[in-house]
């Protein structure tokens, strides 16, 4: 049996890849490099030693994804990675985000179907919980009330998801809600690469650190948590891969289902505990100054993340440390 990744060459997809390859899953990528280099598949290769088949295309197009699944009828599952994820950018460009999340979740969904695929991973993110109703946040909080386009489409998606299951129980489908996924593989041959200047935190501190930025705006410093700046639920990336794993052996133990899971380490760092965890991992100064606050920001977003502890026997591992270490470690590498 085969697991299909579509944007296996991103982020969060090449250090799934990574796992799967190491737990000896048979993997098949796509990708069209919108948001990602050829080099990470080498990446993947060297730090695995294994081998995987690669399409260079577009998920958005029918015929080259139905070819996908024509020539490898071992596929029995799908981890979806192919979406555009940048906030700012999602403001600008609304047509292009609903367009690439929600028209192609749509026909690789149509696509699974004809090829009787029905288990799918979905990467959501914690953004569907808007402003949160209480933190820590549990999976049956509310959701809605995004404030940018790219989270509406990761909310547009879940329902299209609890639609298409209500329609048909065969599916089995995990909705995976990911907190703020950083760091890098340990080899440091694989991490975050955003281009031009990065909206995310660690992305941009490693920059200001490496001396590639001058120094880093503090979004607000006046939100009601213990140091006023904004706190989040740091996750590192390995962590997050491995939790797709726990989620896929969780769809192929059930046979069918609609499982919701937060992805997060259920604990909060401020922006400046963030910036003195780094300078205490790395020894490298992070130049900073106050700004006001970002628009859209919330004060604070943490998860409960017991659920995927208790029915998936997933926890999140790895140390804030790491998560620093990793990161710079990948910057310094790449610079
Ligand atoms: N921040 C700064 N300066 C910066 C960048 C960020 O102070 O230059 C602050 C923000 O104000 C916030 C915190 O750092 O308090 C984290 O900001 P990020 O932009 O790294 O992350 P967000 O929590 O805003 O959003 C991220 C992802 C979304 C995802 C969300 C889920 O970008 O895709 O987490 O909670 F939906």
């Amino acid at each position: 049996m085969s697991i299909l990744v579509t944007g296996g060459a991103g982020y969060i997809g090449s250090h799934t890849v990574i796992e799967l390859l190491n737990a000896n899953e048979d993997v098949i990528i796509i990708d069209n490099f919108s948001n990602s280099k050829p080099q990470a598949l080498e990446a993947i290769k060297n730090i695995t030693g294994k081998d995987f088949k690669f399409y260079e295309i577009d998920y958005l197009d029918r015929i080259a994804l139905e070819k996908v699944f024509e020539e490898n009828p071992s596929i029995d599952s799908v981890l979806n990675f192919a979406g555009f994820k940048a906030v700012g950018e999602s403001v600008k460009k609304p047509l292009e985000y609903y367009t690439n999340n929600i028209s192609g979740a749509l026909v690789l969904l149509e696509t699974m179907r004809k090829y009787n695929v029905k288990k799918f991973v979905f990467s959501s993110s914690a953004t569907v919980y808007g402003e949160p109703e209480r933190i820590p946040l549990t999976e049956d909080c509310k959701i809605g009330g995004t404030t940018n386009p790219y989270g509406t489409t990761k909310l547009y998606i879940e329902q299209i998801l609890k639609d298409l299951y209500q329609s048909d129980p065969t599916w089995d489908i995990a909705i995976l809600r990911y907190f703020n996924p950083v760091g890098a593989h340990e080899s440091g041959l694989i991490g975050e690469e955003p281009q031009g200047i990065p909206n995310n935190l660690m992305p941009y501190i490693v920059r200001v650190a490496a001396g590639i930025l001058p120094e880093l705006s503090v979004f607000g410093n006046d939100y009601p948590t213990p140091d006023g700046t904004g706190v989040r639920d740091y996750i590192h990336v390995v962590d997050l891969a491995k939790g797709h794993l726990k989620a896929l052996e969780k769809l192929n133990k059930e046979k069918q289902g609609l499982f919701i899971y937060n992805l997060g380490t259920g604990t909060g760092y401020s922006v400046l505990d963030m910036v003195k965890a780094f300078e205490k991992a790395t020894g490298k100064k992070v130049a900073y100054k106050i700004a006001p606050r970002r628009e859209g920001d919330i004060a604070t977003c943490y998860s409960n993340p017991e659920k995927a502890e208790k029915e998936l026997g997933w926890k999140a591992e790895k140390t804030l440390e790491d998560m620093c270490k990793d990161s710079w470690n990948f910057i310094k590498n790449n610079k």
